[in-house]
């Protein structure tokens, strides 16, 4: 812990020779660690210049801070990706660039897009870097450039980002916090070193109203604000002293949260140290967000989140040790051998392992690997410790879940009703303390307010050492092996995750538009149209395989990009119940897909047609549905909404197998990182109440639309029926629950006797699509549960009320 926290101190900058203030003309210069190293603003209060890194005097950052304060608090940096070394040189040039340069020469940062001819520049009193023009027109601003902080006066615009940085330097850190185009605020993990970002953990609920983050000086308040000016969401809480006093910075911090510090202006303080104070901070509890996305959240793989005074706390469990002793984020690996599968038999699994059961913790949603029920918590424990597989065993009524490392979303509270059990080394004496071990959440710009933390976990050096120390030498070489495996594994993983945008191209056969032509017969018969063109039959190659072409129509508004994401991804989706994409033609104004050709069309048709289709058949394209969406939400590489679930879009193959399509409208959350969303999609009838009610979009949307459409496969009716006017049955959902509450089933299904004569199942679906259609998105069932529950595997219990404000 003091090496940590002297690491820390090291942060902070030693003095710099600073050059006070006058207009900065073009040519002038600063360099790293030399004469003049910094700009002062009029007032002395914020510099902007070179800082060195962790005291080094080869590795310096160019930035702005706090100069009148001992700490020198950073508040804006610009190359914390690339140090600079001793000797660069930043330059306002002659022909108007900001250009940060090595003493070879060699750019390391330049200020990019600069709006105009630059004149002169200045480091303002606020804090505000600015390169001005002859017009006296900031054209470009450290403000709209931002890095992890806002400051007073400070505004973000649409689409502006803070990125934190990592906890021991300043390199890009794994949260963000944005101002979506689309109006909402959001905070999102993402997955480094790619942009990657995953579901976001924080979102305002202000899109369409939300225009500009404002940081007020005069009230030193954030808030989101409309166009117009009003406020639309208040992100300050509680009292916050005045500017006039204090200095004030927000701040996103690498912990995951968005805070607002003060600090008195005077620095003077018994210990050299005046530290920066917490105002508020959101969201309230970043340990909880039930992440269905991939990704190592907050506090990194296989840790424990538990929250402090709204603040996380990443811990690891017993017998597990940081992966990089300095930083508190980045996940925890098992200080002991865990054999996994490949162990070659050093002693049988009691002799080597005993399973600790871990208090109020959990890891839900997190990728378990096997299931089994009915099952006791001796019967889960057991099955675990000799399952080489399992890491981890999470246990309650009677069923037992098996995970492996990488666990996720991993936290400690109080109201956690799972009990957990942890495999751990046998013969490590520690005791059996259930609690994890946390390890100290540190804000680096508060130095002494550090929680007296306690004793941190082993450094990962000694472990090795430990390990390598304590064992043969052949038991020595396997685990360098495991070692370098893991290691190439884990680099192979992140490269193709890097890569696989682009791997449709390999997928998918991509034709001329002349080929589609002939194939349609010109765009002879039509076989439908989707939300977003016409569809038509066509007969390709020499084979003659039919196929469906869909020529888009609105292509423009959409956006080429979005054309292609949509068809990487849906190009990498593999599964019975999907309709598969053969290729794509790609050409001028031309977009078209081209999919298989399903020979007993629409769901629609089916169900909706003269006679009254077979029970059994129905019930299976349920299944089939419900397993195909499962795969969109779960199973595939970027999880896929939907959002148009209707029986138009589910077509029939030969063997009358259900096949989603049309993914026109379809979220994916590579593109739409954020889950919200501009303009509503879907058909009316089956979109989720959430789109109306500017809640965040989830694939809870989809599994509203399943039910409904549940109740059209259950009853072979539209969902609403409109020339039964006023009529009680006219709106099938209504209907449903008021048949289902009366009792009478038969009356639903009309007397279908082959529904009736299996009673069982028939309610047994019938309370599934109910508890899909609850207006409450978070008490749908994922589609997992879905599945289970209409395959009888899980138990249905009662479904309440779908309407929120009912009695
Ligand atoms: C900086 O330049 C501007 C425009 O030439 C001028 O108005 C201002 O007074 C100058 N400030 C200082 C401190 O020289
Ligand atoms: C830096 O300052 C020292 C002493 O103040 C002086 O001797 C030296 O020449 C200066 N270096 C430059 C590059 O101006
Ligand atoms: C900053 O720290 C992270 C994690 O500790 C490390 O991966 C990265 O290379 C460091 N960046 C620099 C520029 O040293
Ligand atoms: C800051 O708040 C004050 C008082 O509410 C208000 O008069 C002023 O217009 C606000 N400033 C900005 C930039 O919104």
């Amino acid at each position: 812990l003091f090496s940590l926290f002297l690491l820390l101190l090291t942060l902070q900058p030693f003095s710099v020779f600073s050059q006070s203030y006058s207009n900065v003309s073009l040519g002038e210069s600063l360099s790293a660690g030399g004469n003049t190293s910094s700009w002062l603003s009029p007032s002395g209060e914020f510099a902007f210049g070179f800082h060195s890194i962790n005291n080094r005097d080869d590795a310096f950052l160019l930035a702005i801070w706090y100069d009148k304060i001992p700490e020198k608090t950073i508040v804006w940096y610009a190359n914390g990706d690339k140090p600079a070394p001793k000797g660069s040189k930043l330059q306002l040039t002659i022909n108007g660039g900001l250009e940060l340069n090595n003493p070879q020469g060699e750019e390391i940062w330049r200020a990019q897009s600069i709006l105009g001819v630059v004149t002169y520049a200045a480091m303002l009193d606020t804090g505000n870097f600015v390169l001005v023009d002859s017009n006296s027109v900031h054209i470009w601003e450290s403000f709209k450039n931002p890095s992890d902080t806002i400051l007073p006066t400070q505004i973000l615009e649409l689409g502006s980002m803070l990125s934190s940085r990592q906890p021991t330097n300043y390199s890009k850190g794994r949260v963000q916090l944005r101002l979506l185009t689309d109006g909402n605020l959001v905070m999102n993990t993402v997955a480094l070193p790619s942009n990657y970002a995953y579901a976001a953990y924080y979102v305002s609920n202000t899109f369409g109203s939300g225009y500009q983050v404002v940081f007020n000086e005069s009230t030193a308040t954030i808030h989101i604000q409309s166009q117009n000016g009003s406020i639309l969401l208040d992100l300050t809480v509680g009292s916050i002293p005045s500017t006039k006093t204090h200095y004030h910075r927000a701040t996103i911090d690498f912990n995951g949260v968005f805070t607002q510090y003060a600090r008195p202006k005077s620095s003077s303080s018994s210990n050299g140290y005046e530290s920066w104070s917490i105002g508020w901070s959101i969201p309230d509890d970043v340990c909880s967000f039930n992440s269905q996305d991939v990704g190592e959240g907050i506090c990194g793989y296989n840790s424990i989140c538990r929250i402090v005074q709204n603040r996380p706390v990443c811990g690891c469990p017993n017998q597990y040790t940081l992966v990089d002793p300095n930083n508190t984020s980045s996940g925890c690996k098992p200080d002991f051998i865990l054999q996994g599968c490949n162990g070659n038999g050093t002693g049988t699994p009691e002799i080597l392992y005993r399973m600790d059961e871990l208090l109020d913790t959990a890891w839900p949603n997190s990728a378990d690997y096997q299931r089994r029920a009915p099952y006791t918590e001796a019967d889960c424990k057991n099955s675990c410790l000799y399952d080489c597989q399992c890491a981890i065993a999470t246990f309650r009524d009677g069923n037992c879940w098996k995970k492996s490392l990488q666990v996720r979303n991993g936290r400690q509270r109080s109201d956690v009703i799972v009990k957990a059990f942890l495999k751990v080394s046998a013969d490590k004496n520690t005791p059996r303390n259930p609690h994890p071990a946390p390890s100290v959440p540190v804000d680096h710009n508060i130095p002494g307010s550090n929680p007296n933390g306690e004793e941190k976990d082993k450094g990962l050096f000694s472990v090795v050492a430990a390990v390598l120390l304590g064992s043969s030498i052949f038991f020595n070489l396997i685990f360098l092996a495991a070692i370098f495996m893991g290691v190439l594994v884990y680099y192979k993983k992140l490269k193709e995750k890097v890569q696989k945008p682009s791997s449709f191209e390999t997928n998918l056969h991509s034709f001329t538009y002349k080929d589609l032509e002939d194939a349609t017969d010109g765009f002879k018969e039509e076989l439908g149209r989707g939300a977003f063109g016409v569809v038509y039959k066509g007969v390709l190659g020499l084979d003659s395989k039919l196929v469906a072409v869909k020529k888009l129509d609105k292509v423009v508004q959409e956006g080429d990009k979005e054309f292609k994401t949509e068809l990487s991804v849906i190009g990498q989706t593999h599964h019975k119940n999907l309709v598969k994409l053969v290729g794509f033609c790609e050409e001028g104004q031309h977009r078209l897909l081209v999919y298989e050709f399903m020979s007993n069309g629409t769901l629609a048709g089916f169900l909706f047609g003269s006679s009254r289709p077979d029970w059994n058949q129905r019930t299976q394209i349920a299944f089939g549905i419900a397993r195909g969406l499962m795969y969109l939400h779960e199973e595939c590489s970027v999880q896929i909404i939907h959002c148009d679930i209707k029986p138009q879009n589910i077509l029939l193959d030969d063997c009358y197998t259900a096949r989603i399509s049309d993914f026109g409208l379809a979220k994916l959350l590579m593109t739409d990182k954020s889950r919200t969303n501009t303009a509503i999609r879907g058909t009316k009838g089956y979109i989720a109440p959430e789109w109306f009610r500017h809640l965040p979009i989830t694939v809870k949307v989809d599994v509203y639309s399943f039910g409904v459409m549940l109740l059209e496969i259950i009853c072979c009716r539209k969902s609403v029926e409109l020339e039964m006017g006023g009529d009680e049955r006219a709106i099938l959902t209504d209907w449903a629950y008021y048949c289902y509450q009366e009792g009478r089933l038969d009356a639903l299904v009309e007397n279908d006797i082959e529904a009736m004569n299996n009673m069982g199942r028939l309610e047994r679906l019938f309370k599934v699509a109910i508890w899909c259609i609850q207006e409450e998105p978070s008490l749908r069932p994922t589609m997992r549960k879905v599945v289970q529950m209409l395959e009888g595997i899980t138990e249905v219990s009662e479904p309440p009320h779908p309407y929120l404000f009912s009695c």
